[in-house]
């Protein structure tokens, strides 16, 4: 899998570097139902421009600009990470691969993948997510669902993180332990891809038709 541009690549720098990540209490205004690990759609007053602008039309739409299309390909790449880093996983524990290849080739993808995934969710929510807010005030209880995911998806990351710790300190230290922590980190990491990719489909379908319907000049995108 090869190591794409990263997000500071087209970012400013000075926007990143002054940043700092507070992580709030969890949202309270998201029903029970809707919270990431329960949710299995998005409800129609949520996404409320996808029948005007159903998946179908987006590639090629005239709005569909430079913003929007850098974006889909961030969350493209994100749910490869997420797929390959865990199946990467599954052939360590299945004795597919030596753990000191897995290491060498797993260590600074996932380390890539979860420091991307986690200035991702910063700039949603320090710019992109009051952009859109105030843009058009019907997005906001979908933002607070978005944002309330990132929380989730911040946990599991963090329990993610956690267990690689384990095993590259396994690998590096105590071989013998190494497939005692795999499982482990297999389902700390499908846990979050399965968060993931059900995020990344309900953040596309609440905010692409937007998008489309008002362009990113009108919306003040770039
Ligand atoms: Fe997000
Ligand atoms: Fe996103």
């Amino acid at each position: 899998m090869p190591r794409p541009a990263t997000e500071a690549d087209v970012f400013d720098l000075c926007f990143r570097g002054v940043l700092v990540y507070l992580r709030l209490t969890m949202i309270d205004t998201v029903p029970a139902e809707l919270i990431l690990d329960r949710r299995t759609a998005l409800p129609e007053d949520y996404a409320f421009l996808l029948k005007a602008h159903p998946r179908p039309t987006w590639e090629g739409h005239p709005n569909n600009g430079q913003w929007c299309q850098f974006w889909l390909a961030r969350h493209t790449m994100f749910r490869e990470f997420g797929e390959g880093l865990t199946d990467a996983c599954e052939k360590l524990e299945a004795g597919q691969v030596e753990p000191q290849g897995f290491h060498e080739w797993f260590m600074p993808r996932v380390s890539f993948f979860l420091g991307e995934l986690d200035t991702h969710h910063k700039i949603e929510e320090y710019h992109y997510f009051p952009l859109l807010t105030r843009a058009d005030a019907r997005i906001g209880k979908g933002v607070d669902l978005l944002e309330s995911d990132h929380h989730v998806i911040h946990d599991l990351l963090r329990g993610a993180y956690d267990t690689i710790v384990a095993l590259d300190a396994a690998i590096q230290d105590k071989l013998d332990d190494v497939l005692g922590v795999v499982p482990r980190m297999r389902d700390n990491l499908a846990g979050l891809d399965a968060g993931l990719q059900r995020h990344l489909d309900d953040e596309e379908d609440l905010i692409v038709p937007l998008i489309l319907e008002r362009s990113e000049a009108d919306l003040g995108m770039h």
